[in-house]
Order: structure tokens, then C-alpha cells, then sequence
């Protein structure tokens, strides 16, 4: 699995977004040790607040499947490239403190960052 294959699954998986509110839909592809990849997208409410981003419904996933390995995540969005928010970065952290990611949009161009310099001084326990 290349980095723009796995750019081109969050692409895909942008497309199953529910976001009726936003109307910004987000895709995540997170790749783990053995080489599968989990793949989520954001899912809103109409209550405030109960509403998950791509990223987290791929590791939720992900870690209630069993996985706990993850290499790599790559999240789509519309404009230049995605930012995570802050909830997501410290989720990311927690299971995969050495986790790369590929930022990118629809048509495939991404910039590749870590969650260390995304999240320089994460909480832990
Ligand atoms: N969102 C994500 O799913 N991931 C991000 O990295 C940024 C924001 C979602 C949350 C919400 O459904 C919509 O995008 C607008 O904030």
C-alpha cells in the first residue's frame, strides 16, 4: 500500500461522509501493521456535539476490531489540505504516538506530517 493509494481510499471514503449540517465531508484510511486498512468518514448529528470526524470513526474502528498497530492515516477533505482538530490529534496520539499522516484533498495532492508535530505536547497518563 503506497502513500497515494492510500491517499486515493480516503478520497473514497470521503464519498460516504454524513454531513448534512457541514456539508463538509471528510474521508480518513488508516493503515495498520499487517497491512489492512480502515477506513472512515465523518458522521454529523443533529444534536450539537454528538457529531465524529473521519479520523476518529477509523481508529474506533480500527481499535474495536482488535487493531492496535497503526502505521499510517491518510484524511481527505475539500481546499488545499486537511487539518485534524485537536480532539482528533490527541486520539491519534493515544494509539499511535509514532503515527504518520498524509493530508490531502480530492484530487490527490497531500503534504505528509507526524502526530509529534502535530500534537508537540500531548496529555498521557
Ligand atoms: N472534520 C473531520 O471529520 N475531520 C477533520 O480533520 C476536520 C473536521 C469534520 C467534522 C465535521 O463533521 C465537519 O468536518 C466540519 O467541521
Amino acid at each position: 500500500m503506497d502513500d497515494r493509494e492510500l491517499v486515493h481510499l480516503a478520497i473514497e471514503a470521503r464519498k460516504r461522509a454524513y454531513c448534512p449540517y457541514s456539508r463538509f465531508a471528510v474521508g480518513a484510511a488508516l493503515l495498520c501493521g499487517d497491512g489492512t486498512v480502515v477506513t472512515g468518514a465523518n458522521v454529523e448529528n443533529a444534536v450539537n456535539g454528538l457529531s465524529l470526524c473521519a479520523e476518529r470513526v477509523a481508529v474506533f474502528k480500527a481499535v474495536s476490531e482488535g487493531r492496535r498497530d497503526f502505521l499510517r492515516i491518510a484524511v481527505a477533505c475539500s481546499g488545499d489540505h486537511c487539518r485534524p482538530c485537536g480532539a482528533c490529534r490527541q486520539v491519534l496520539f493515544e494509539h499511535a504516538p509514532n503515527l504518520e499522516l498524509l493530508l490531502g484533498n480530492p484530487d490527490g495532492a497531500f503534504v505528509r506530517t507526524t502526530i509529534r508535530e502535530l500534537l508537540p505536547d500531548p496529555f498521557s497518563l
